[in-house]
């Protein structure tokens, strides 16, 4: 893009990078829109007047109106860039996070920049402009006091990938990734500087300079730093490949009967999970549906297992708090989950957040409470069943992307935390499963035969608890898939938008 006076929309522009990208921009000249959530009258900078800032709580329902009706009364109409840059830490234990605490971090570094993206991509096309979303560095890597945090950076890198695929001629996608930087959110988050490299940390003003450099450049994704840019590739490249090994700590102490907690039991692959652990577990089934998990109940009674139920809505905050579970698990398994299939812009904003409550804020609510009660057995198996998307574009489904690669990064920090306490954690990556989750959300199911049926990856899963595994990629094809989508990540995204994508 040239230099000339452009639109640029920043959030979080009150303190830290953001404010260092807003003072750079405003000193080219550019029309700004800065999004914070301080009232005005506590901004003393000449920056902040009532024209260029937009006071908009992000944690709050009303964030979207608020910055729409401001660009609304500024007769805003086309912006050139959207940088989702407002974000919030959190660091401790995750049973110490309070369920609240987990709500307000997912929504202000998740789902706000996905709900404003849909709201805002209009006036972005008609600049051809840019989206750009700000991530971090630690989502290459596990930490254990860290896991909500990477995992609603995390979901920020699967939706930008696959965004990136599906709106290609239109808008571009930009992600970009910072390390550790000298700013005010490490304090925000609770943690204290003399814990910290705080010195060795670059400051604001010149992690934003480069940010700015990398948002006038075409590359689709820029790690921040030299020394940055090397954690991250070890980080990825190599964090999947500990992922694969065995956990070297052992499975002990099981509770007798031994007992599996799954999610989503009631159908689809969850109902295959209960049929096969049911052969030596008591499955405590939840899940929304109650006429299809009697069924499931039943099938378990009559081939001699045992099931209790609890027909929860999973998307419902509060009805994941009431949850009553009794007595602790030696295997826990987070199967439930839905998609949405089609443009983004086209589907609602609403059925799109529905995914995100259900793929991921319901797994890391309900692992809260659950390592908070005590409820996991130690040598037990911690169980999340993401997707074979964490490793290929999935256009067409981004929100759904992006809930999979948060759920995945959250795992591979629960499995750092959990490790003392000798709890395994498992991440599945199933491809296409032959189920109705596979067939509602497939453009046409043409090749539903060739798809891996339940019964086989529930038995795969069975397998992979047993000898401890980190990580399954269930068929040769997953694997193949996987490795291609880390190698030559263009292949697939061309793959799965002739394949998918187009057809939808
Ligand atoms: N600092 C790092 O080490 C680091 C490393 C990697 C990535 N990042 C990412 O870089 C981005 C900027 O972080 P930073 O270090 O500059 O943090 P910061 O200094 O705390 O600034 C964050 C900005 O987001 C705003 N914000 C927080 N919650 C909000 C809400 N509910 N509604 C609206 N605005 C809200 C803050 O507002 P207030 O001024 O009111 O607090 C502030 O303007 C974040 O996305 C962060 O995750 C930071």
């Amino acid at each position: 893009m040239s230099t000339s006076q452009q639109t640029i929309l920043i959030t979080g522009a009150t303190d830290g990078i953001g404010l260092e990208l807003a003072r750079l921009y405003a000193a080219q000249g550019n029309q700004l829109v800065l999004v914070g959530r301080r009232p005005l009258s506590a901004l003393s900078e000449t920056l902040f007047t009532p024209q260029t800032y937009c006071q908009a709580d992000l944690s709050q329902a009303d964030a979207v109106h608020r910055v729409l009706d401001h660009l609304a009364q500024q007769q805003i109409e086309q912006l050139d860039y959207v940088i989702h840059n407002a974000g919030l830490g959190y660091v401790g234990a995750v049973e110490a996070q309070p369920p609240d605490n987990i709500k307000t971090l997912l929504q202000v570094n998740t789902y706000a920049p996905i709900q404003l993206t849909h709201a805002l991509l209009p006036l972005l096309r008609q600049t051809a402009g840019k989206l750009v979303l700000i991530s971090s560095v630690a989502t290459a890597l596990g930490m254990a006091d860290y896991a909500t945090y990477i995992a609603s950076k995390a979901a920020i890198n699967g939706f930008a990938r696959s965004l990136r695929v599906e709106l290609q001629d239109d808008v571009g996608v930009q992600l970009i990734l910072p390390g550790a930087t000298r700013t005010g959110m490490h304090a925000k988050a609770g943690v204290d500087k003399a814990q910290m490299d705080w010195d060795r940390f670059p400051s604001a003003e010149r992690v934003a300079q480069k940010i700015m450099r990398a948002i006038a450049s075409n590359r689709r994704q820029v790690v921040i730093g030299g020394t940055n840019r090397l954690l991250f590739s070890v980080g990825q490249q190599f964090g999947r490949g500990i992922d694969t090994l065995r956990s070297r700590t052992v499975a002990q102490s099981k509770s007798d009967p031994r007992r599996c907690l799954i999610t989503g039991f009631a159908d689809g692959i969850g109902r295959a999970l209960a049929l096969k652990f049911a052969e030596t577990h008591h499955i405590v089934g939840i899940d929304v549906d109650a006429e299809r998990a009697a069924v499931t109940k039943a099938d378990i009674d009559a081939r001699g297992g045992s099931c209790d139920i609890h027909l929860c809505d999973l998307t419902d905050q509060g009805a994941i708090a009431e949850l009553a579970l009794d007595g602790a698990f030696d295997v826990v398994i987070h199967n439930a989950g839905i998609s949405a299939a089609g443009h983004f812009a086209q589907m609602t904003i609403e059925e799109q957040i529905l995914v995100l409550d259900l793929n991921l804020q319901a797994p890391l609510l309900l692992t809260q409470q659950l390592l908070e009660k005590a409820q996991l057995c130690e040598g037990g198996t911690l169980t999340f069943i993401s997707s074979l998307s964490h490793f290929v574009s999935y256009p067409g489904a981004s929100v759904y992307g992006a809930s999979k690669d948060g759920l995945a990064l959250y795992a591979r920090s629960l499995a750092v935390a959990l490790k003392p306490r000798n709890i395994n954690v498992l991440t599945v990556f199933p491809g296409p499963t032959r189920t109705a989750h596979a067939r509602r959300y497939s453009p046409d199911n043409s090749r539903e035969q060739t798809r891996m049926s339940p019964d086989a990856l529930a038995a795969q899963i069975y397998r992979a608890t047993e000898r401890r595994q980190r990580q399954l990629l269930p068929s040769l094809a997953s694997r193949i898939v996987a490795r291609l989508g880390l190698v030559t990540p263009r292949v697939t995204e061309w793959l799965m938008r002739k394949t998918i994508f187009e057809k939808l």
